[in-house]
């Protein structure tokens, strides 16, 4: 195989999908109509009932962006002392519990689909647990009839930063489904967005209400406020992106399950690569990112090596998770009893692969060759940057 050529153009691990600047245009024109920026608007009711039946259920409250939406969801929930969570997230998931004074116990993961262990949590439950804060890792469903079960038996709240896991179902059931809260992110990394956004779906629907304080300020109305609330309001434009993101959404997941297929008959054969492991065949997968496993030995390079070798050929990879969050220096002092071994190993050699919509089949093919020539040891020679290269990449960080 002939050495190929770096891009010329970054290709990043993800890029925004947009809907038609036409159509988009059309829904601002309404906002400008109706002269109702925020505050529950018109497009943010339209948007909440289509939402209510995507996901089949009444109890949803829409946000700024998913990180407010857990701080305050874990506010509502009324929760307290520790919870079980995982290091191998995002690092929202453990700054919502740390802005309500709740210690997270870090606890490991599982080696297929990086979520949770329901043995390791149930071992983790002391008397001050009050809930388990699981996360859908990469959009993989957690073991949600185990965690279920466990949280049952203990009493305690099971809630699911879900910011991975838009589109997934389990059967015909959305993931929203599953535990006593869910929470979306839309921000714009993600494969559905509304630019930034955030939403709940709860089992309970008496939290409306309070969501509903909790994000606007605590008022009740012009006289009165019950709660310290914030400020964490989704606004029109944010919900016109939204909702006009739901009418492509299937075939989003189509197009980046395609790709999907193309890395895995690509990258299956390659020595030192470990493909995701595919779902049940009951899950509908949203196929958000494309996560593969790099082991050093046999590939001939590190998972960090092989990033940076990439990105020589102006494709920007992502360490994504890593570090874990309890190596970050505002957890380090949280006391860990867990020696987290699969989830230390996951963060060393987990390498999340470009995949969006856009992102054309022959560069995906392009993509999976430089990946097998980099791991055989005879192809590592230096190669050389090119101007382009270095133009195209200089704010690409
Ligand atoms: C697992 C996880 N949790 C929480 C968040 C926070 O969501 P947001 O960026 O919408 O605040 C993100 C993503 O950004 C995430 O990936």
């Amino acid at each position: 195989m002939s050495t190929p050529k770096a891009f010329e153009k970054p290709i990043y691990v993800t890029r925004p999908f947009l809907p038609p600047l036409t159509e988009f245009k059309k829904g601002l024109e309404e906002i400008w109509a109706n002269g109702w920026l925020t505050n529950n608007g018109p497009i943010h009711q339209r948007y909440s009932r289509e939402l209510c039946r995507y996901f089949d259920t009444e109890n949803i409250c829409l946000f700024n962006n998913g990180t407010l939406a857990l701080q305050i969801a874990l506010q509502g929930l009324g929760l307290s002392g520790e919870v079980i969570t995982t290091p191998f997230t995002f690092v929202a998931t453990t700054h919502a519990l740390y802005w309500n004074k709740i210690r997270p116990v870090f606890c490991d993961i599982e080696p297929d689909f990086y979520n949770l262990d329901p043995k390791k949590v149930e071992a983790a439950i002391t008397p001050w647990t009050t809930a388990i804060l699981a996360v859908h890792t990469y959009g993989f469903p957690c073991q949600v009839h185990a965690l279920a079960d466990i949280a049952r038996r203990h009493k305690l709240k099971l809630v699911y930063d879900a910011a991975h896991a838009f589109g997934v179902k389990i059967g015909s059931e959305p993931i929203a489904h599953f535990g006593d809260l869910s929470m979306f992110s839309f921000h714009a990394t993600k494969l559905y967005h509304s630019f930034e956004g955030g939403l709940l779906t709860f089992r309970d629907s008496s939290l409306k209400k309070t969501f509903d304080y909790l994000k606007n300020f605590g008022f009740e109305n012009e006289e009165e406020v019950v709660m310290p609330g914030t400020n964490a309001k989704m606004n029109e434009v944010q919900a016109l992106m939204g909702s006009q993101m739901l009418r492509y959404i299937d075939k989003l997941i189509l197009k980046r399950s395609q790709i999907a297929e193309v890395y895995r008959k690509r990258l299956g054969a390659v020595p030192g690569i470990r493909l995701p492991v595919r779902v049940a065949g009951d899950v509908r997968y949203n196929f958000g990112y494309f996560c593969v496993e790099v082991d050093e030995e046999a590939f001939g390079l590190s998972r960090d090596a092989l990033n940076e070798e990439l990105k020589r050929y102006n494709i920007w990879t992502r360490r994504y998770f890593y570090p874990l969050v309890c190596d970050y220096a505002c957890y380090r002092s949280v006391s860990i009893t867990d020696p987290l071994t699969v989830a230390r190993r996951a963060a060393k050699r987990i390498l999340s692969l470009p995949i969006y919509d856009a992102l054309e089949v022959s560069d995906v093919e392009k993509i999976c060759d430089i990946v097998q020539l980099l791991g055989s040891a005879s192809c590592r020679k230096p190669l050389k940057r090119t101007k382009d290269v270095r133009m195209s990449t200089a704010g690409a960080a």
